[in-house]
């Protein structure tokens, strides 16, 4: 057993933030499912949104994340995250982030979907993840310890304080470990690879979702996923993230024959917000089309957007033909495990941030550029409450848990590649309530209810990881049916409009908080 003041499952943004603005005495182990820059953070293109320009204020930075998020956001947590922006990038500007410049020498802004401003800093043209990360990880004291490889299968739980005090894991030889610590952290990301479709790492699979579900924490607006106008789409497989900024900088959306497919659709065209622009292209997909980003008019296009054109060249697509083939993916989550301000969930000792948890600030779906700064604002947060907590106990002795029972049966789990595909054909862009009903359906012919209730140990880590999909999978179908409307990441051809009467509702997932 590995003893620590806090353990952080996962390794993006919000996790290395929160390790590096953890006091130095306190002893952090980072757990890490495969190695630490492979996740999403560091695939991130676009940006962090900031309002540093002259023009630009906090308050308009807050007016257009709400718009985009259709008014189901917390507007204090809104409130404070635009706020708090400015200072984040002067904190990595500390640390030693060097981002791009305009003729003046200033941080160079670039412009993305919903914005009304320019205030999309950036790094390396379109390598801004990657550069924060680099930041990031720099800053990372002697108090931090890395375990790559290591796949985190379950929490720890004390049924008589109802709190968290570790984790169980596995490395890549089926080696198991248990860490132990007052303060055990997710940071494992949304869920995006539960869908076939997706810019997301193949990595990112719902584990700290489905492990804060199974521990007793509440799970909410599930239903709320965002999918990407544009990833890069050759022979039908979805490529890569051709970042929204590409847009920013002139690009339009076209079909073969040259016709502009956003104009009559929003006013703000091309740049409306991502669920409108998806929506657009996937029904113009449907109707026979190929859709194409037009990116004729960007001067020295490879300079402005080097990761972009490589991705391109390695997929046998020329960027001197001016036109880039896309379509829309899984992107976002913008549900996920609800924390408070500070990253804490309901059950003591957890804490949940970045996209696996819903702070509230993103809505129904998130404006471009906020998640970064979301990861990076919380992770800080985090910090400040574990250090001023006084749960600080010893777990040395740590509670033993009661026998979790073993699978009674063989369990049955569904093939993973066709639980993605069923999920981007049945609970993607555009939903019906048949189609949702027969897939929960579906889902619900597995042991769900079996594995929830009894110990993963027997099953082999590529089993454990589908549950976690199928966990996921089943929290935003379940939730998808059960809002009778459509918002942002959420159309349903049924009801395709935003109701009032759902203005104020949250769909939350909650069981009893159990031992084991
Ligand atoms: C993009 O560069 O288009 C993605 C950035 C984001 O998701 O905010």
């Amino acid at each position: 057993m590995i003893q620590a003041d806090v353990i952080i499952i996962g390794s993006g943004a919000a996790a290395l933030q929160l390790a590096g603005s953890l006091p130095k005495h306190l002893n952090v182990i980072i757990l890490t499912k495969s190695t630490v820059i492979k996740g999403n953070s560091a695939k991130a293109q676009g940006g962090i949104a900031a309002a540093i320009s002259a023009t630009d204020h906090p308050l308009l930075h807050y007016k257009d994340t709400l718009e985009a998020g259709r008014y189901i956001n917390d507007s204090n947590a809104v409130r404070s995250l635009t706020q708090e922006a400015p200072a984040i990038i002067q904190e990595l500007l500390a640390q030693g982030c060097t981002f791009d410049a305009n003729h003046e020498g200033q941080i160079a802004l670039g412009m993305e979907g919903s914005h009304q401003q320019h205030r999309i800093v950036h790094a390396g043209g379109d390598q801004t993840g990657k550069y924060i990360m680099e930041t990031l990880l720099n800053n990372i004291g002697e108090n931090v310890t890395v375990y790559e490889n290591m796949h985190v299968y379950h929490l720890l739980m004390d049924r008589q304080h109802q709190q968290c005090y570790g984790v169980k894991a596995r490395s890549s030889h089926d080696m198991a470990h248990t860490f132990v610590a007052a303060h055990v952290v997710l940071a494992t990301g949304g869920c995006g690879g539960v869908y076939a479709i997706t810019s997301n790492a193949s990595t990112v699979t719902g584990d700290g979702i489905a492990l804060a579900y199974q521990a007793g924490a509440a799970v909410i607006d599930m239903e709320f996923v965002q999918f990407h106008p544009t990833l890069l789409f050759v022979d039908g497989k979805a490529k890569g993230l051709v970042s929204e900024a590409v847009r920013g900088e002139g690009a339009t959306l076209i079909d073969e024959q040259g016709f502009r497919i956003m104009t009559e659709l929003h006013p703000l065209r091309d740049l409306a917000p991502r669920h409108v622009v998806s929506q657009a292209i996937y029904h113009h997909i449907q109707k026979g089309h190929n859709v194409y980003l037009d990116i004729a008019g960007i001067e020295d296009f490879s300079l402005r957007f080097p990761s972009i054109s490589r991705l391109c060249e390695e997929n046998g697509i020329a960027i001197s033909d001016g036109r880039i083939p896309v379509a829309p993916g899984c992107h976002f989550l913008m549900g996920g495990v609800r924390t408070d301000s500070f990253g804490r969930t309901n059950v003591k000792g957890l804490y949940a941030i970045g996209e696996t948890a819903c702070t509230g600030v993103h809505g129904a779906n998130r404006l471009a550029s906020n998640s970064l700064l979301e990861g990076l604002v919380y992770g800080k947060r985090a910090a400040y409450a574990i250090q001023h907590s006084t749960n600080q106990q010893d777990f040395s002795a740590a509670p033993i848990e009661r026998d979790i029972p073993n699978l009674p049966f063989s369990v049955s789990l569904p093939n993973q590649q066709l639980l993605k595909e069923k999920m981007m054909s049945y609970v993607g862009i555009s939903r019906t309530r048949a189609e949702l009903k027969q897939h929960l359906a579906w889902l619900e012919s597995f042991s769900i209810r079996s594995l929830l209730q009894s110990s993963l140990e027997e099953l082999s880590t590529e089993d454990i990881t589908t549950f976690f999909m199928l966990m996921n999978s089943w929290l935003i179908t379940s939730s998808a049916l059960r809002r009778e409307e459509s918002r942002g990441g959420h159309f349903l051809t049924d009801f395709p409009f935003e109701k009032e009467t759902w203005e104020r509702k949250h769909i939350i997932h909650q069981i009893e908080c159990r031992e084991g």
